[in-house]
């Protein structure tokens, strides 16, 4: 199968399922906004094809799936604020504090930084054992030392240079750790043995960290059309990045070392040719 073939095969369930799951109230308009304007769905593609190639069904994984995807798009409608990144445009369209306002966007976060967690513990699908299992896991990748924590240590990054291993432990926790929760979810809701959870998530670090490499090169290299915001923002805004550290080229064979240690994982898996080894394949050679 292609490597786009493999993104998309899950992909307009998955939106049907956001769509049956979206909060009604006051915010339905905005948070409809944030969770159905295009996005690759990466992460819950991520957790419905893990759960279905560990022999999981894949009808419990959507729920679980949904909640990560709802955790992703609040941390890009907070990104963007004029606080943090300050941009004008995700997507290919305003952000959601332009389509709105500043207030609608925090309290539009809020919200989708805290229902998945109702999703989840409902999940009608799911073993008690397996929500609070992935409660805790989603709470952890989210927070202080996950995408939380490194989200404060890249705006207190900004305008420094800093190392390379400070710029790895950035991505790894603001970017990486909700793609590799998304992969051990996937474990989890199958049933993997301790040994396979283990290698998923060797998998999932190296395809997370390789990801944000990416979007550190395509956010030099990417056309406005193609990314959907603006060109070069992290240059603009004096981000240390890997493209700055290393040049395309350079930050090109990082992110190839990491889809290597991706492809050896999935290998201990039996799933070298699976799926998920299109999906990292997908993760380098992506152009938005
Ligand atoms: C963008 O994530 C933000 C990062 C974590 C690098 P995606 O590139 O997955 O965003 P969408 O959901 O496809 O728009
Ligand atoms: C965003 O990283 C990471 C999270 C939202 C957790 P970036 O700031 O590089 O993402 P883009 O480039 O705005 O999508
Ligand atoms: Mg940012
Ligand atoms: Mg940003
Ligand atoms: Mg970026």
């Amino acid at each position: 199968m292609s490597t786009v073939a493999s993104l998309t095969r899950h992909t307009r369930e998955i939106e049907q399922h956001l769509e049956t799951l979206l909060p009604q109230g006051p915010l339905n308009a905005p948070t409809r906004y944030a969770l159905l304007g295009g996005g690759k769905r990466l992460r819950p593609v991520l957790t419905v094809t893990t759960t279905e190639l560990l022999g999981g069904r894949i009808e419990a994984a959507f729920d679980p799936a949904c909640a990560i995807e709802m955790i992703h798009a609040y941390s890009l409608v907070h990104d963007d604020l004029p606080c943090m990144d300050d941009d004008d445009f995700r997507r290919g369209r305003p952000t959601l504090h332009r389509a709105f306002d500043e207030a609608t966007a925090v309290l539009t976060g809020d919200l989708l930084a805290t229902y998945p967690y109702q999703v989840i513990a409902e999940a009608p699908q799911l073993t008690s054992d397996q929500r609070i299992q992935l409660v805790r896991l989603l709470a952890v990748a989210a927070g202080g030392s996950g995408m939380i924590g490194g989200q404060r240590l890249d705006t207190l990054s900004e305008g420094k240079s800093i190392s390379e291993t400070a710029l790895r432990a950035i991505h790894e926790a603001k970017t990486g750790a909700l793609i590799a929760c998304a992969v051990e979810f996937g474990g989890i809701i199958a049933g993997a043995s301790n040994e396979q959870l283990a290698a998923l998530r060797r998998y999932g670090h190296a395809i997370g960290l390789a990801f944000q490499i990416v979007d550190d090169i395509l956010d030099v290299t990417a056309s406005e059309a193609k990314h959907g915001t603006a060109a070069s923002t992290d240059a603009s805004r004096g981000m240390t990045t890997y493209v700055s550290l290393l040049g395309v080229e350079g930050a090109k064979s990082r992110a190839e070392e990491e889809i290597a240690t991706a492809h050896h994982a999935l290998s201990d898996l039996s799933l070298a040719t699976s799926p998920l080894a299109d999906l990292a394949q997908f993760i380098l050679d992506r152009e938005r």
